[in-house]
Parts: structure tokens; C-alpha cells; sequence
């Protein structure tokens, strides 16, 4: 399918229809980049987390888990710069007070520029070029200088004065947990430099302009790695890490020409090296996972601020130093439009059209459909329901007696369930089994009853 806004739209569209994703606080008319995911969705969503979390913690020995409480001192962002420095070029129009983010909008018109480069070169090419950007509500280019705007989201945790004093901040970013945690790991585990920490947390971020579904939200969800090595022994660690990520998406069912590496210009000045790894989104190729190389930064500012000593010592030579960091960082929300859009697809099979999500089984919110070729016919209805019970003791089956197959079918293409198994008038008077339905391809096979489970496991294998 062709790279087009309508693909963006259609997508949307499929989420909120078959119940995947729903804009924040709906009923009450919906906020700006915040996102509900629906039963379908907090499916796929929790199967994306559970693979990564696998890949990770289950299938290698140096990576060790944390789930981190979301408040933290608020020295913590002093620490790491983000209170100073966690900033997006704001500017808006003289018109209608309509906000822009500086940097992407000089992006749209072909002007290399990201939020890391210093205010003033910006405010300069800003200044240069903004009678070619226009108000995305009114078409006026009369803009207010740049300027930075933090985007960190305070609150009033444990603050009874009522008068907003010493805000404690939800985090901007998920990975300062894990940080602030190094060293409890270290002394509460057999770990050993090199490991790794890998921890799913949200984050939460005043974005100027929210856009592109769930592509930039304000609340969102953070899958990171902090790999801790020895000082100066990054390189080789770090080109496996790029490589073992972008495997992973791959081996899920990405399309690798839709994944590409790309190197920023702009490093903050701490960092030694960052690539993002990009996908083809419906909006064109743009950011979906960072893997940056962040030198002895953090745990050297988490030292400083605390005051807790946050040395390493190898237990073989006796060697202290503060470890470096290889850092991984997915959003969740953008990992979930990058797996639907690429499984998305329109074909023709048997003579009609049809949406598809060909999703990876492993993905798939349902796994397989159960049903009884006719809803009145009580005798299939019964032995399907009982096929359906038993296989949802393994995994997440769905029941569906509603409309003729074809339209049971069409239900199941358009939310990625790979099998549909069907009991008919043979399985019940032949003994020949029932039908399994594959989506891709729409064949069918009979399979026995006895012999089902251990069909279906093998192919979602
Ligand atoms: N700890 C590093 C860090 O937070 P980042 O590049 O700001 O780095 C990492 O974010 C990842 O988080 C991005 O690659 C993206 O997948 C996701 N992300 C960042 N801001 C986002 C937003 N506003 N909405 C959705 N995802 C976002």
C-alpha cells in the first residue's frame, strides 16, 4: 500500500472502530495527545511489552528488570539536566495564538534543525525562513521570536501548602529510575559489569504539538535498556545493541525495508554517540527507537546531586570507576503504530476485498476464533463453546456465532487473528475434525479435535 495521509487516516479510523485505541477523555470531547487503548489494543499492547520484556530479561542472563516508582526527588531533574535543559523551540502565531514547534516546522520546509542545536541558531534560521512556514490553523507567517518552553509536567505531590510551591515533577523521561537504582541492583544481585537494566515506565511531556496519533503524545510509555560498561568499552557493545534491536523488530514482522538506521548531527554534550532506529510510518520515515551511547554522564550527576557514592568495583581487580551507558528508548505508542501500520493491508481473497492486519501470531490481540458453523443449531454451538473454553486456558481465544462465516471472517482479518477454527456438521456426525482457517492466505485444513492445541501452538510458534 502506497505511503499516504489517507493510510494515517484509515488506520485511526480501524483503531477506534474495532476498539483498539480511543482518544483521551472522549466524551468529554477529547484531549490533545493523550490516548486510551481499548480491549483489542491493550492486547496487542501488552503482547508488544511482553516480547520485548522477554527478550531481555528471559532470553539473556546480563539484563536484570526494575519497575521504578514514577515520582522521584525533585533533585533527580536538576540532576540529569532536564529542570535546566529539557526544552522545544516554542513559537506562535501573532494571529490566532496558534503554537509551533520551531524545529520540526523548519524540518517540513527541507532546513536541517532539531531541538538539541543552541536557542540562538535557531531563533536565526527561524528568522531567516519563517515567511516560507505557515500558521497550520490560519496560513499567516507572522510568528513570535523562538523561544524555549520546558517540557516537564509538574504536580503537587505532597505539597499541602496549596500554593503550588516545590513542584515534584512526573517523569520526562522513564530511564532515571533505573539510574537511581543502579547501585541497589549491583549490591542486591549477582550483576556484574557488563549488564544491562531494562524497565517499561511512563513518561509524561508538555509537547507543543501533539500530532500523528499516537507517533507524539503527551503521556506515553517508555521501553528502556541502560547497558552499564566499562569506561572506554562501549564501541563493540554498542554495534551489538543497534543490531539486537533492530533484529527485533524485524523478527516480529517488520518489514526491513521499512527500518533504517540514521545517526544524529547534533549530540547533546555528554553523549559519545546516538542513532535512532527510523520506520516508515504513513507520514513517511521519522523516529522510532533511540539507542544512545551517554558516556559516565548520569551516574556521574546522580553522584554529585546525592552525595552517594556510585563507583563501580570489579570484584575480579578490584578496579573502581563509574560504568558508561548504552541506552535503549522505544516509545510504546509509537512502537504500536509502527507493528499496525506495517501489518496493515488491503487485498482481495476469494472474490472480495478485505482489511487485513497481518500481524505476527505472537502479536495478534486474539489468537484464534472459534465457531459453530450455525448459530441455531444448538449441537455445534455447544461443541464449539466447549472447544473455545478449553482453548482459552492457554491463550486468548474469542467466541463468535453472530452472522454468516464470511462476515465472522471479515471481523477476525480486520483485527489480526491468524486462525479461525470451525465446528461443522462434519465434526460432529463424520469425526473428521474441524476446520482451521488461515488469514493470510484463506486455506483451510481439518484438523481433529485431539491434535488441535498442539496444531495451533506449533504455529504460533
Ligand atoms: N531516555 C532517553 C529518551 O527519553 P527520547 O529520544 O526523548 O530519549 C526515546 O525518547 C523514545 O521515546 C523515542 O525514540 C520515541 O520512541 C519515544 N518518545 C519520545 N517522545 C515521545 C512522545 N512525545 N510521544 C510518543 N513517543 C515519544
Amino acid at each position: 500500500m502506497e505511503k499516504t495521509e489517507n493510510k494515517m487516516e484509515k488506520i485511526v479510523s480501524l483503531c477506534k472502530r474495532r476498539g483498539f485505541v480511543f482518544q483521551g477523555s472522549d466524551i468529554y470531547g477529547g484531549m490533545a495527545g493523550l490516548y486510551d487503548f481499548g480491549p483489542y489494543g491493550v492486547e496487542l499492547l501488552n503482547n508488544l511489552k511482553s516480547e520485548w520484556w522477554k527478550a531481555h530479561t528471559q532470553y539473556r542472563d546480563d539484563y536484570y528488570g526494575l519497575d521504578s516508582a514514577m515520582f522521584k526527588d525533585p533533585k533527580v531533574w536538576v540532576a540529569s539536566g532536564h529542570v535546566g535543559g529539557f526544552s522545544d523551540p516554542l513559537s506562535e502565531c501573532k494571529k490566532c495564538n496558534t503554537r509551533i514547534r520551531v524545529d520540526k516546522e523548519l524540518k517540513n520546509i527541507g532546513i536541517s534543525a532539531d531541538e538539541k542545536m543552541p536557542e540562538s541558531e535557531l531563533q536565526e534560521l527561524f528568522e531567516a525562513n519563517k515567511n516560507k512556514i505557515s500558521c497550520p490553523k490560519c496560513g499567516s507567517h507572522d510568528f513570535s521570536p523562538s523561544r524555549s518552553f520546558n517540557l516537564l509536567v509538574k504536580s503537587n505531590l505532597g505539597d499541602f501548602t496549596g500554593e503550588g510551591k516545590d513542584p515534584v515533577y512526573l517523569p520526562g523521561e522513564a530511564c532515571q529510575g533505573i539510574y537511581l537504582n543502579f547501585k541497589n541492583v549491583v549490591d542486591s544481585t549477582r550483576a556484574k559489569v557488563p549488564f544491562g537494566i531494562a524497565q517499561i515506565g511512563k513518561a509524561f511531556r508538555n509537547e507543543i504539538s501533539p500530532r500523528n496519533f499516537l507517533f507524539r503524545t503527551r503521556e506515553l510509555e517508555q521501553a528502556d535498556t541502560q547497558y552499564f560498561v566499562k569506561p572506554n568499552e562501549n564501541k563493540e557493545e554498542y554495534e551489538k545493541i543497534k543490531q539486537d534491536r533492530m533484529n527485533w523488530y524485524i523478527s516480529l514482522g517488520i518489514k526491513p525495508e521499512n527500518l533504517k538506521f540514521v545517526q544524529h548531527e547534533n549530540l547533546v554534550f555528554y553523549a559519545k554517540d546516538a542513532w535512532d532506529i527510523e520506520y516508515n510510518f504513513p507520514t513517511g520515515f521519522d523516529e522510532l527507537e533511540g539507542i544512545h551511547d551517554r558516556s559516565d554522564y548520569d551516574l556521574t550527576q546522580h553522584m554529585k546531586h546525592s552525595g552517594t557514592d556510585l563507583n563501580y568495583t570489579d570484584p575480579y581487580t578490584g578496579e573502581k570507576y563509574i560504568p558508561w551507558i548504552l541506552e535503549t528508548s522505544v516509545g510504546m505508542g509509537r512502537m504500536f503504530l509502527a507493528f499496525i501500520s506495517d501489518a496493515y493491508s488491503e487485498d482481495s481473497l476469494g472474490g472480495e476485498t478485505r482489511v487485513v492486519l497481518k500481524l505476527s501470531p505472537k502479536l495478534a490481540p486474539i489468537k484464534v476464533a472459534v465457531f459453530p458453523l450455525l448459530k441455531n443449531k444448538p449441537e455445534l454451538v455447544e461443541r464449539a463453546y466447549a472447544i473455545y473454553k478449553e482453548l482459552s486456558k492457554i491463550m486468548k481465544v474469542e467466541f463468535d456465532d453472530n452472522g454468516n462465516i464470511g462476515k465472522r471472517y471479515r471481523r477476525q482479518d480486520e483485527i489480526g487473528t491468524p486462525f479461525c477454527v470451525t465446528v461443522d456438521f462434519e465434526t460432529l456426525e463424520k469425526n473428521e475434525g474441524v476446520t482451521i482457517r488461515d488469514r493470510d492466505t484463506g486455506e483451510q485444513v481439518r484438523v481433529q479435535e485431539k491434535d488441535l492445541i498442539s496444531y495451533l501452538t506449533q504455529k504460533m510458534a
